[in-house]
């Protein structure tokens, strides 16, 4: 066999032999393709980006979310009120690439196991502890500690969910709210139910809280200090 032959020849088989390899270390999808897991999750929210109503974040917020918890390199999250998975789906996505998990709590079950077959879909099970139960039981018998949380579930329960997360939340964590409008915002004062919310966690001297200037729908932020 001549050189350039045999060059072909070990060059082929190296390059099949780093085909296969990486065949091994991609998740196959449902239809038996091979994707990274960023794939698989953007595909899903593709797939699925006119499909939620059932109170899910908009996409927007749910970027918004996604951002906080890369950018901030959270890796214990909590989330209040799950529904079908939006949020949760867009968080426990951030968390893939820090390293961290999610627990997420949901009274419906209907609305649980919804979410489940979505948190399978996208490829992000791994990443996440779905909870059926009350989260006015289950948020006090947690134990944290918690870099991020998010509140979505009902609106009159948030302060006492904030009491509850306070002592669990590490410093330069971040408590987000959905819903929650400062008063100024509104013009009408504490019209929903998250600005009771809004009142008390400004009244707490170890955060800083905001809502999130690019949020439609009311992201209220918190920060405890460092
Ligand atoms: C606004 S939706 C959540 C939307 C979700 N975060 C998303 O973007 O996909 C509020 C959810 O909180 C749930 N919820 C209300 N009260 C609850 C409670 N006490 N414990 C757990 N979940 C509760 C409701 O059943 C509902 O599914």
């Amino acid at each position: 066999m001549n050189r350039p032959v045999k060059n072909f020849l070990l060059f082929s088989f190296v390059f099949l032999f780093l085909c296969s390899a990486l065949r091994i270390f991609l998740p196959a999808n449902e239809t038996g393709s091979f994707q990274s897991l960023d794939e698989k999750v953007r595909n899903f929210l593709e797939r699925h980006r006119y499909s939620w109503r059932d109170m899910n974040v908009p996409e927007a917020d749910g970027r918004i979310l996604h951002d906080l918890v890369t950018k901030n390199n959270y890796t214990r999250a909590l989330e209040i009120g799950t529904s079908t998975g939006h949020s949760a789906i867009w968080i426990a996505w951030a968390l893939s690439k820090t390293g961290g998990r999610l627990i997420t709590i949901e009274i419906d079950e209907e609305r649980y196991r919804e979410a489940l077959v979505n948190f399978r879909e996208a490829g992000l099970s791994g990443f996440i502890d779905a909870r059926l139960a009350d989260a006015h039981e289950l948020v006090e018998e947690l134990e944290g500690p918690f870099d991020f949380v998010f509140i979505d579930a009902d609106k009159d329960w948030y302060v006492n969910y904030a009491k509850a997360v306070i002592p669990k939340l590490e410093a330069g964590g971040c408590i987000a709210a959905h819903n929650v409008h400062a008063p100024r915002s509104t013009g009408r004062r504490w019209r929903m139910g998250g600005g009771d919310y809004y009142e008390f966690m400004v009244n707490q001297p170890e955060f800083e809280t905001s809502i999130h200037p690019d949020s439609w729908s009311g992201l209220a932020l918190s920060f405890k200090k460092k």
